[in-house]
């Protein structure tokens, strides 16, 4: 039987104002697919090479679309302009005698969110973008209420809504199939220079007095290049499995390659660095990395400050005793949905850091809330 407006405890005018924050829910899919539309088409770079702020028209001509398509173009650009990838100027353009005959024109400029699709701007996030919204990873939240309603206690049950859509589990698909693969590791090549920036410049001090250095997990190299750059002293191996660093070689005197299993054996080293590693696995799994690099850093014969970095995020951190705005503590919840649907595993308050620290024998810690949505957390021997 159908429940009144009485019943449901609403007015016509609330239960209106329910649905549109429902639909603006059930859309919001179509701001991401709006902005791959946009980096796909190559719109930041066209603007870009404008050199100046562009008309429809300008732009258009800078696209390869089909003359029959053109005029969708002005709608895909409105609702960029509303969610602030571009921004829009209204020009009057006077004729020659400057006052009669004025034509008012449309242009359209980069914003600093859109500036990071440039393909040869400093930091170029489209890897990432192509990456996430690749359907490998979009198509397991199609599973996710599947995957709820399965055994977990049952082995031969899929641990996660990505083995139930593509048949394996991530870090077996990345290794077999290079199209995701190669993409995959693009997106973390794209992430690491701008955390790098970051690090380097914000950070600095945490690589002081360190003299041996291993990124486990460290990709293709992005990150330890870079600290290898700033701190010539320091000795850096990039340690990852051995399909991802195959054929890399370093290209100054202290960075390596060395490809292994981090839950085997961690190449010693004084100082550990493990960046967007620990959200990859389960509490479980991570004491068990912990562990190893706890192992690594006892075996190391080089003097020195003995510690842990992680960079990855602290759910809900509070940062100068506030708390992360809205936006950005659902960026971290959407995030931790992506690791649950994607590898197992979780996003973490401090409270949840601590417990694993704890359990894999480390007692002290320190936060540093300067990476954006991410946090540095230095452990120590
Ligand atoms: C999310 S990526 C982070 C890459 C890099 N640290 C960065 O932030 O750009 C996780 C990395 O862990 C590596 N990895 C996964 N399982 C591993 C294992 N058992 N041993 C060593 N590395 C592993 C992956 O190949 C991948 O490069």
């Amino acid at each position: 039987m159908a429940l009144s407006n009485r019943e449901v405890g609403a007015t016509s005018h609330e239960l209106l104002g329910a649905q549109a924050h429902v639909w603006n829910h059930i859309f919001q899919f179509i701001n991401s697919m709006s902005l791959k539309c946009a980096v796909q088409l190559g719109i930041p770079d066209v603007i870009h090479n404008h050199g100046q702020p562009i008309s429809l028209s300008e732009l258009i001509a800078g696209l390869n679309v089909h003359p029959s398509k053109a005029h969708f173009i002005s709608r895909l650009m409105r609702i960029l302009v509303h969610s602030n990838f571009f921004a829009q100027h209204h020009h009057v353009h006077h004729n020659h005698d400057n006052v009669e005959e004025e034509e008012a024109v449309e242009l359209y400029s980069l914003t600093p969110a859109s500036r990071l699709f440039l393909k040869d701007g400093p930091v170029n996030t489209t890897p990432f973008l192509l990456m996430i919204l690749d359907p490998v990873m979009t198509d397991p939240f199609h599973s996710m209420g599947a995957w709820l309603q399965m055994n977990g206690g049952d082995d031969l049950v899929p641990r996660t809504p990505f083995e139930v859509a593509n048949g394996m589990p991530f870090w077996e698909l990345s290794a077999k199939k290079p199209r995701f693969g190669d993409s995959f590791n693009e997106a973390m090549e794209a992430d690491s220079k701008l955390i790098t920036r970051a690090v380097v410049e914000e950070c600095g001090g945490v690589f002081e007095g360190l003299k041996s250095l291993v990124d486990v997990g460290g990709g293709t190299g992005t990150m330890a290049k870079a600290i290898a750059n700033a701190f010539p002293n320091i000795n850096c191996t990039v340690f990852d499995q051995p399909h991802v660093v195959a054929n890399l070689e370093g290209t100054t005197h202290n960075l390596g390659f060395v490809g292994g299993d981090m839950f085997d054996k961690i190449p010693p080293a004084n100082a550990i660095l493990l960046k967007w590693i620990l959200h990859d696995w389960n509490d479980e799994e991570s004491v068990k990395i912990l562990k190893k690099c706890r192992e690594a850093m006892l075996v190391s014969k080089n003097e020195g400050r003995k510690k842990i970095i992680i960079i990855d995020m602290v759910v809900g951190y509070i940062n100068n005793k506030m708390q992360l705005d809205k936006k950005s503590i659902e960026t971290q919840l959407m995030f931790d949905m992506l690791m649950m649907s994607t590898v197992t595993s979780k996003e973490r308050s401090e409270l949840e850091w601590e417990k694993i620290f704890l359990a894999a024998g480390f007692t002290h810690y320190n936060i540093t809330h300067t990476l954006g949505l991410r946090s540095l957390i230095e452990v120590y021997l």
